[in-house]
């Protein structure tokens, strides 16, 4: 079995090599094993290996916050899936050919829907959609900010906000990616700029912005805060400047603005299994009739896994990273 490993931390693609390993063997009776189809190659993984990230693996290590797969094997007591359904992996270190994990680190998706979409379920739809709702009651015609849109966060929140009748505003640092989102959705694309506010007020006549949602940090936060009416929330849930949150005093104290984070991690045990189920289920729904959809630059196999962590490194990308480690899917089982 081929899996992805990284012995020592630091650039994803110089650490993490294509290695063989033992089969995973069969299942305890409390066990399921899944054949990966796909992950995608997400920040927390590029953290991960670099040794950024809040929780640090013991190494070596396998990567891998998401993957999607069939189950090809179930212990004895197993009851929440049976062999050939297809399941998400809840769990991390997933990039395998085969995992073999706990049923109750599985869920059950349905057959038929975009299995790359699918590989993405677990984090980026989940979390968009526990902040567009966790921490103000946005309604039809209500706005919200957001920077680093053009993200699958991003993406997604454009995408569920549309659904609802909420107006986004979404910022992005080149002018290329500002068609692209209004396609999607996207109310107002704007690229940052220290004059944000004024632009934000000017294509949304002054509208009164709740909330904004942040995966950059650094000083874009006092640029959306700017933005927002007095009392509102900024939700951080990214590092991508590597900077701290910055908010100047007349903003939290005149203004009365609230910036907290969000972390799904901390999020989902917070949550009964039924609910998370339901959440899923829905989300899945939202994939499967195409009312949520990320693109994708490019998908690789599992031994190109070098080349493609170099890719998912780079900036300017026009979707995620995938791969695929049993091989390339079968045309009807992605767009
Ligand atoms: N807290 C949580 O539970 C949680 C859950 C999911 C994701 N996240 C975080 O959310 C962020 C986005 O994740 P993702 O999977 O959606 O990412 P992604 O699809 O891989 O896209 C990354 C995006 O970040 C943008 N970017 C990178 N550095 C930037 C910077 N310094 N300033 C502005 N934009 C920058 C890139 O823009 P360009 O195209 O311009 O390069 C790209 O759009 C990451 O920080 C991730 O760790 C957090």
């Amino acid at each position: 079995m081929r899996i992805a490993r990284f012995a020592s931390f630091g650039i994803p693609h110089e650490v993490t090599d294509c290695v063989e390993a033992d089969d995973v063997g069969a299942p305890l009776d409390d066990e399921v094993v899944v054949e990966v189809e796909a992950f995608p190659i997400n920040p927390v993984d590029l953290l991960t290996i670099a040794g950024d990230y809040a929780t640090k693996p013991a190494l070596p290590a396998i990567p891998g916050s998401e993957g999607v797969g069939c189950i090809i094997g179930v212990g004895t007591d197993v009851s929440n899936v049976v062999p050939g359904d297809r399941v998400i992996l809840m769990g991390r270190d997933n990039w395998m050919q085969q995992r073999k994990v706990k049923h109750h680190q599985v869920l059950k998706v349905p057959h038929g829907v975009d299995v790359l979409q699918l590989a993405m379920l677990k984090i980026n739809p989940a979390t968009a959609w526990l902040m567009l709702h966790q921490y103000e009651t946005l309604k039809s015609g209500d706005w919200l900010i957001q920077d680093a849109a053009n993200s699958g966060v991003g993406h997604n929140i454009i995408r569920l906000a549309k659904t609802s009748g909420i107006c986004t505003v979404n910022v992005v640092r080149r002018d290329a990616l500002i068609e692209p989102l209004k396609v999607i959705g996207a109310d107002v694309v704007v690229v940052d700029g220290d004059d944000l506010p004024e632009r934000v007020k000017s294509a949304t006549d002054n509208a009164k912005i709740r909330l904004a949602v942040d995966a950059v940090a650094g000083d874009i936060c006092m640029r959306l805060a700017d933005c927002l009416a007095d009392g509102a929330t900024i939700v951080n849930y990214g590092l991508l400047s590597g900077k701290p949150c910055m908010l100047r005093s007349d903003q939290t104290i005149f203004h009365g603005i609230t910036l907290t984070g969000f972390w799904l991690a901390k999020a989902l045990p917070k949550m009964s299994f039924d609910d998370i189920t339901a959440l899923y289920g829905q989300l899945a729904a939202r994939i499967g009739d195409g009312s949520l959809h990320v693109d994708i630059e490019k998908t690789y196999p599992i031994e190109d896994i070098k080349t493609a962590l170099a890719h998912a490194e780079r900036s300017g990308r026009s979707g995620k990273i995938l791969v695929t480690p049993n091989g390339a899917l079968p045309a009807q089982d992605h767009a």
